[in-house]
């Protein structure tokens, strides 16, 4: 890469038509990346409302949290060519999706989009991820955010009517079974603006400003439609709790870990593991565990270990064989002291948060074996963690909470623009749309930029940059299908110097005609069945 080549555009900002590369002057964006990096742009600030794009994935493992999709792989079933390509690239707790796909149990896919305009090949990834899920077995839901379009976006209903119908048909066509699954829009589904209201109650104005920057100026309904967003999130399990995983754009994910807050903070009881009667931190936790397996009662009085004694212990250890910083040390070592002769024993502790009465009543007695009760908690010293898991959940939902399971989320990589930098709706030379006439789509690749070299001869000595190539990327995401072989053969024919960008990108421009034509018949075949299927098509509203 040598860093400084200008994008070639004309002024008008359309790109110039890529020539085959026969005559040396096709010039390539040096600032592209398949990892859908923006030239430049170095920010990884995740908003749901703004652009689009990520210039550095890897900030995104370190700085949020997500793990890399890579490490779930070998758990899941049958993976999609998406994941197995990388192209879904993170995730946040979908081991619990994966498990259950595998053994047939219950499980939920569900996500959502807001009818701003065209849906569009990088749309068709997330279609194609519901698809998948519902075809492993998941109970599969999409919604229209209107009510988000509406309030975040300004989009009037009349327009919001028409994208809606055109994602419906996009996503039929692709293969969504609306018998099996659950189409809905925001705006009609009571029982969703029911869960949001209460989802409301348990968030913030001041945490709503810390996650989405919301200010004095922010619209009531913009902040409503993020409460409706939650509950869209978490309405595959009013029925019962089930692990369901939203896949999204990492953009979304401010809205993902929202979603895994508000979940926990619904929850009847929280479950956590004590060793006396004090309440222990994390990593306060880890000392104690640590010391409590290394401790032997036989070496103490009536063969029963104290806190004390295990305060005794810790102080008699140098500190450069403590794992723990000197805060953590010191609190441990008040609590234990405190404590003083009560003995240390592992107990799982269930906290009565926001349960009833009634609910509480029935958690204790069905906690088996010993156990203590308090006033807003109960240590059970016969029950493991993830048994108390599963009976602090059953219990919540006999009696009449939701019991939800922290949402999971699986993240796909944004497309790189067909330009060059972000695809975006706005420019339509950047993107294709499903709706696109297929010669158009066509001429959009032929248009595209590529990661070919000046010259053929550069470009069959040095190979092309398949990783920083738009029209590999279209190869990888839609256009080898299932096909691994053929995908990997594009690659290693491009970095291998033996393909020249212009019959690739002919070969890529036929084929995403062929694509468009079929989809597009699809979706003529599909009307009918949307017809049948109980979305509203057309809002009452209209203004
Ligand atoms: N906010 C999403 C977007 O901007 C749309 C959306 C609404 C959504 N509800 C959702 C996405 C639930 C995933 C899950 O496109
Ligand atoms: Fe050129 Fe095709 Fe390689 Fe892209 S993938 S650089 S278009 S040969």
């Amino acid at each position: 890469m040598t860093g400084d080549e200008p994008l070639e555009e004309s002024e008008s900002g359309e790109p110039t038509t890529g020539e085959p590369l026969t005559d040396g002057d096709e010039r390539s964006s040096s600032a592209l990346r398949t990892d859908g990096g923006a030239a430049g742009a170095d920010d990884v600030a995740l908003d749901p409302w703004g652009s689009s794009s990520v210039s550095d994935y890897r900030k995104l493992f370190e700085e949020f949290g997500i793990e890399e999709f890579d490490e779930v792989l070998e758990e899941v079933p049958n993976p999609h060519y998406l994941m197995r390509r990388g192209v879904i690239f993170g995730h946040r707790d979908y081991r619990p999706v994966a498990e259950a796909l595998r053994n047939d149990e219950p499980a939920a896919v569900l996500s959502g989009f807001m009818p701003t305009g065209d849906p569009h090949i990088g749309h068709k990834l997330v279609f194609d991820e519901i698809i998948w899920h519902q075809q492993q077995g998941a109970d599969a839901y999409a919604l229209i955010a209107d009510l988000e379009a509406n309030s975040a976006r300004g989009m009037s209903w009349a327009e919001i009517d028409e994208h809606s119908r055109d994602y419906l048909l996009s996503l039929l066509a692709l293969g969504f079974d609306p018998e099996e699954g659950t189409l809905y829009r925001q705006s009609t589904n009571r029982e969703l603006q029911d869960l949001a209201f209460e989802l409301g109650a348990e968030a913030n104005f001041s945490e709503l400003q810390a996650i989405y920057g919301f200010d004095g100026e922010t619209d009531v309904s913009h902040m409503q439609s993020v409460v409706t967003q939650m509950a869209d999130i978490l309405y595959p399990q009013l029925e019962e709790p089930k692990p369901t995983v939203i896949p999204v754009g990492p953009d979304q994910d401010p809205h993902v870990r929202l979603a895994r807050d508000l979940a926990e903070r619904m929850r009847f009881f929280k479950v956590s593991e004590a060793y006396a009667s004090f309440e222990l931190e994390d990593d306060e936790r880890e000392l104690v565990a640590e010391f409590y397996d290394r401790l032997d009662p036989a070496d103490f009085d009536d063969e029963t270990l104290r806190c004390v004694h295990v305060a005794e212990a810790l102080e008699e250890t140098p500190l450069s064989e403590i794992d723990a910083d000197a805060d953590t040390l010191s609190s441990v070592l008040t609590k234990l002291e405190e404590a003083g002769m009560e003995p240390v024993r592992p107990r799982t502790r269930f906290f009565d948060r926001r349960a009833t009465e009634e609910a509480f009543d029935a958690l204790i007695d069905a906690i088996e074996g010993e156990k203590r009760v308090y006033e807003s908690h109960v240590d059970a010293f016969d029950v493991d963690r993830d048994e108390a898991e599963e009976l602090a959940r059953e219990t919540e939902v006999d009696n009449g909470g939701y019991g939800f399971r922290p949402p999971s989320s699986i993240y796909h990589r944004f497309m790189t623009g067909l330009t060059g930098g972000k695809m975006s709706s706005s420019i339509p030379a950047s993107h294709i749309s499903l709706l696109d006439d297929p010669e158009d789509g066509y001429d959009k690749v032929k248009a595209a930029t590529t990661g070919g070299r000046e010259t053929a001869e550069e470009q069959r000595e040095k190979g092309g940059r398949a990783d920083e190539c738009p029209v590999y990327e279209l190869y990888a995401y839609l256009l080898s299908g299932d096909d691994d072989e053929f995908a990997k053969r594009v690659y290693d024919e491009c970095v291998g110097g033996e393909r020249l960008c212009g019959d690739c990108k002919e070969q890529a421009a036929q084929l995403m005609k062929e694509f468009l034509e079929e989809h597009q018949e699809k979706r003529a075949e599909v009307e009918a069945l949307l017809e049948r299927t109980d979305i509203e098509l057309e809002s009452p509203r209209r203004r």
